[in-house]
Protein backbone atom coordinates (compact mmCIF):
# COMPACT_ATOMS: atom_id res chain seq x y z
CA UNK A 1 0.00 0.00 0.00
CA UNK A 2 1.07 3.69 -0.77
CA UNK A 3 2.03 6.37 1.86
CA UNK A 4 -1.71 7.23 1.65
CA UNK A 5 -2.67 4.53 3.79
CA UNK A 6 -0.19 4.58 6.87
CA UNK A 7 -1.72 5.13 10.14
CA UNK A 8 -5.32 4.11 9.07
CA UNK A 9 -7.32 1.30 9.60
CA UNK A 10 -9.96 0.37 8.01
CA UNK A 11 -13.57 0.67 9.68
CA UNK A 12 -16.45 0.72 6.33
CA UNK A 13 -14.98 -0.55 3.44
CA UNK A 14 -15.46 1.03 -0.11
CA UNK A 15 -18.20 -1.71 -0.44
CA UNK A 16 -19.89 -1.06 2.02
CA UNK A 17 -20.25 2.56 1.91
CA UNK A 18 -21.61 2.26 -1.51
CA UNK A 19 -24.38 -0.60 -0.89
CA UNK A 20 -25.58 2.45 2.18
CA UNK A 21 -25.44 5.11 0.11
CA UNK A 22 -27.81 3.19 -2.49
CA UNK A 23 -30.39 2.34 0.48
CA UNK A 24 -30.13 5.97 1.81
CA UNK A 25 -31.06 7.06 -1.95
CA UNK A 26 -33.51 5.15 -2.79
CA UNK A 27 -35.15 5.96 0.59
CA UNK A 28 -34.84 9.46 0.30
CA UNK A 29 -36.39 9.43 -3.38
CA UNK A 30 -39.23 8.15 -2.12
CA UNK A 31 -39.48 10.62 0.62
CA UNK A 32 -39.31 14.03 -1.65
CA UNK A 33 -41.08 12.49 -4.81
CA UNK A 34 -42.86 15.68 -6.07
CA UNK A 35 -41.05 18.15 -3.56
CA UNK A 36 -38.85 20.66 -4.32
CA UNK A 37 -35.44 19.34 -2.76
CA UNK A 38 -32.16 20.72 -2.05
CA UNK A 39 -29.17 18.86 -1.10
CA UNK A 40 -26.77 21.07 1.55
CA UNK A 41 -23.66 20.01 1.41
CA UNK A 42 -21.44 20.79 4.21
CA UNK A 43 -17.96 21.49 3.43
CA UNK A 44 -15.43 20.00 3.34
CA UNK A 45 -15.80 16.57 4.79
CA UNK A 46 -19.38 15.95 2.89
CA UNK A 47 -17.48 16.67 -0.91
CA UNK A 48 -17.50 12.08 -1.65
CA UNK A 49 -20.87 11.78 0.41
CA UNK A 50 -22.87 14.19 -1.81
CA UNK A 51 -21.03 13.25 -4.90
CA UNK A 52 -22.55 9.73 -4.72
CA UNK A 53 -25.56 10.39 -2.04
CA UNK A 54 -26.53 13.16 -5.39
CA UNK A 55 -25.96 9.85 -8.09
CA UNK A 56 -27.98 7.71 -5.74
CA UNK A 57 -31.17 10.19 -5.70
CA UNK A 58 -33.86 9.75 -8.68
CA UNK A 59 -35.09 13.11 -8.37
CA UNK A 60 -34.13 16.31 -10.45
CA UNK A 61 -32.62 18.07 -6.92
CA UNK A 62 -30.70 20.88 -6.43
CA UNK A 63 -27.55 21.30 -4.88
CA UNK A 64 -25.66 23.78 -2.77
CA UNK A 65 -22.78 24.11 -0.41
CA UNK A 66 -22.03 25.59 2.94
CA UNK A 67 -18.68 25.85 4.33
CA UNK A 68 -18.53 25.32 7.80
CA UNK A 69 -15.07 25.11 10.15
CA UNK A 70 -15.77 23.88 13.62
CA UNK A 71 -12.40 22.40 14.14
CA UNK A 72 -8.57 23.63 14.39
CA UNK A 73 -6.44 21.10 12.85
CA UNK A 74 -6.59 18.64 16.24
CA UNK A 75 -9.08 16.16 16.50
CA UNK A 76 -11.50 17.57 19.37
CA UNK A 77 -13.91 19.89 18.35
CA UNK A 78 -13.55 23.50 19.67
CA UNK A 79 -17.09 24.13 19.97
CA UNK A 80 -16.93 27.30 17.90
CA UNK A 81 -18.41 27.40 14.54
CA UNK A 82 -18.02 29.72 11.33
CA UNK A 83 -19.69 30.01 8.47
CA UNK A 84 -16.83 30.13 5.93
CA UNK A 85 -18.72 30.07 2.90
CA UNK A 86 -22.47 30.60 2.51
CA UNK A 87 -25.15 29.22 0.49
CA UNK A 88 -25.27 30.55 -2.96
CA UNK A 89 -29.04 30.97 -3.49
CA UNK A 90 -32.32 31.38 -1.11
CA UNK A 91 -33.93 28.25 0.20
CA UNK A 92 -37.07 29.88 1.10
CA UNK A 93 -40.21 27.20 0.18
CA UNK A 94 -37.75 24.70 -0.40
CA UNK A 95 -37.11 21.23 1.40
CA UNK A 96 -33.44 21.67 2.37
CA UNK A 97 -31.64 18.11 3.18
CA UNK A 98 -28.49 18.78 4.89
CA UNK A 99 -25.73 16.60 3.85
CA UNK A 100 -22.98 15.66 6.52
CA UNK A 101 -20.50 13.42 7.19
CA UNK A 102 -20.54 13.29 10.57
CA UNK A 103 -22.25 14.31 13.91
CA UNK A 104 -20.05 14.25 16.93
CA UNK A 105 -20.88 16.51 19.64
CA UNK A 106 -23.84 17.91 17.63
CA UNK A 107 -22.77 21.51 17.78
CA UNK A 108 -21.93 21.90 14.35
CA UNK A 109 -25.59 20.79 13.32
CA UNK A 110 -27.13 22.74 16.51
CA UNK A 111 -25.50 26.00 14.88
CA UNK A 112 -26.89 25.00 11.40
CA UNK A 113 -30.01 24.28 12.01
CA UNK A 114 -30.69 27.43 13.60
CA UNK A 115 -29.16 29.11 11.28
CA UNK A 116 -30.92 27.46 8.10
CA UNK A 117 -34.13 27.80 10.08
CA UNK A 118 -34.29 31.82 10.04
CA UNK A 119 -34.14 31.49 6.17
CA UNK A 120 -37.79 30.02 5.37
CA UNK A 121 -37.36 26.83 4.32
CA UNK A 122 -40.08 24.54 4.20
CA UNK A 123 -38.52 21.48 6.16
CA UNK A 124 -35.01 20.84 6.78
CA UNK A 125 -33.85 17.36 7.62
CA UNK A 126 -30.74 16.05 8.04
CA UNK A 127 -28.95 13.00 6.16
CA UNK A 128 -25.22 11.93 7.85
CA UNK A 129 -22.60 9.55 6.87
CA UNK A 130 -21.85 8.63 10.28
CA UNK A 131 -22.85 9.32 13.79
CA UNK A 132 -20.69 9.16 17.00
CA UNK A 133 -23.06 8.57 19.71
CA UNK A 134 -20.89 8.46 22.86
CA UNK A 135 -19.61 11.74 21.71
CA UNK A 136 -22.81 13.28 21.59
CA UNK A 137 -23.69 16.72 23.56
CA UNK A 138 -26.44 18.43 21.69
CA UNK A 139 -29.23 15.45 20.76
CA UNK A 140 -30.03 16.16 16.98
CA UNK A 141 -32.66 13.90 14.93
CA UNK A 142 -30.99 11.84 11.93
CA UNK A 143 -33.03 11.79 9.62
CA UNK A 144 -31.53 9.33 7.46
CA UNK A 145 -28.12 8.04 8.76
CA UNK A 146 -25.39 6.16 7.22
CA UNK A 147 -23.20 4.41 10.13
CA UNK A 148 -23.13 4.65 13.84
CA UNK A 149 -19.80 4.17 14.70
CA UNK A 150 -17.31 4.34 18.15
CA UNK A 151 -15.85 6.76 19.52
CA UNK A 152 -12.71 7.26 17.36
CA UNK A 153 -10.98 9.54 15.24
CA UNK A 154 -11.97 8.73 12.00
CA UNK A 155 -10.67 9.98 8.34
CA UNK A 156 -11.16 9.20 4.21
CA UNK A 157 -14.37 9.69 2.10
CA UNK A 158 -14.01 13.19 2.90
CA UNK A 159 -13.06 13.31 6.21
CA UNK A 160 -9.41 14.72 7.08
CA UNK A 161 -6.72 14.84 9.77
CA UNK A 162 -5.41 18.10 9.32
CA UNK A 163 -6.83 18.41 5.84
CA UNK A 164 -5.29 15.10 4.80
CA UNK A 165 -6.92 11.67 4.47
CA UNK A 166 -9.76 13.16 2.26
CA UNK A 167 -9.28 11.12 -0.44
CA UNK A 168 -9.01 7.52 0.60
CA UNK A 169 -11.88 5.68 -0.98
CA UNK A 170 -13.60 4.54 2.82
CA UNK A 171 -13.72 5.69 6.79
CA UNK A 172 -10.78 4.56 8.38
CA UNK A 173 -9.54 4.81 11.96
CA UNK A 174 -6.73 7.30 12.50
CA UNK A 175 -4.01 5.75 14.50
CA UNK A 176 -1.71 8.42 14.69
P1 LIG B 1 -19.48 18.14 16.04
O1 LIG B 1 -19.76 19.61 16.00
O2 LIG B 1 -18.70 17.74 17.25
O3 LIG B 1 -20.73 17.29 15.86
O4 LIG B 1 -18.48 17.81 14.87
C1 LIG B 1 -18.87 17.84 13.60
C2 LIG B 1 -17.69 18.09 12.68
O5 LIG B 1 -16.45 17.76 13.28
C3 LIG B 1 -17.81 17.20 11.49
O6 LIG B 1 -18.54 17.81 10.47
C4 LIG B 1 -16.36 16.96 11.11
O7 LIG B 1 -15.93 17.99 10.26
C5 LIG B 1 -15.63 17.03 12.41
N1 LIG B 1 -15.38 15.69 12.97
C6 LIG B 1 -15.98 15.11 14.04
N2 LIG B 1 -15.50 13.88 14.28
C7 LIG B 1 -14.56 13.67 13.33
C8 LIG B 1 -13.69 12.54 13.02
O8 LIG B 1 -13.68 11.48 13.67
N3 LIG B 1 -12.87 12.72 11.96
C9 LIG B 1 -12.82 13.85 11.21
N4 LIG B 1 -13.62 14.91 11.45
C10 LIG B 1 -14.47 14.82 12.50
MG1 LIG C 1 -18.08 18.39 8.68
Amino acid sequence: MSELHDNVSVLISEEELQARITALGRTITEQYAGRELVLVGVLKGCFLFLADLARAIDLPVRIDFLGLSSYSGGTQSSGVVRITNDLSKPIAGLDVLVVEDIIDTGLTMQYLLENLQTRSPASVRICSLLFKPENNRIPVEIDHLGFEIPNKFVVGYGLDYDEKYRNLPYIGVWEG
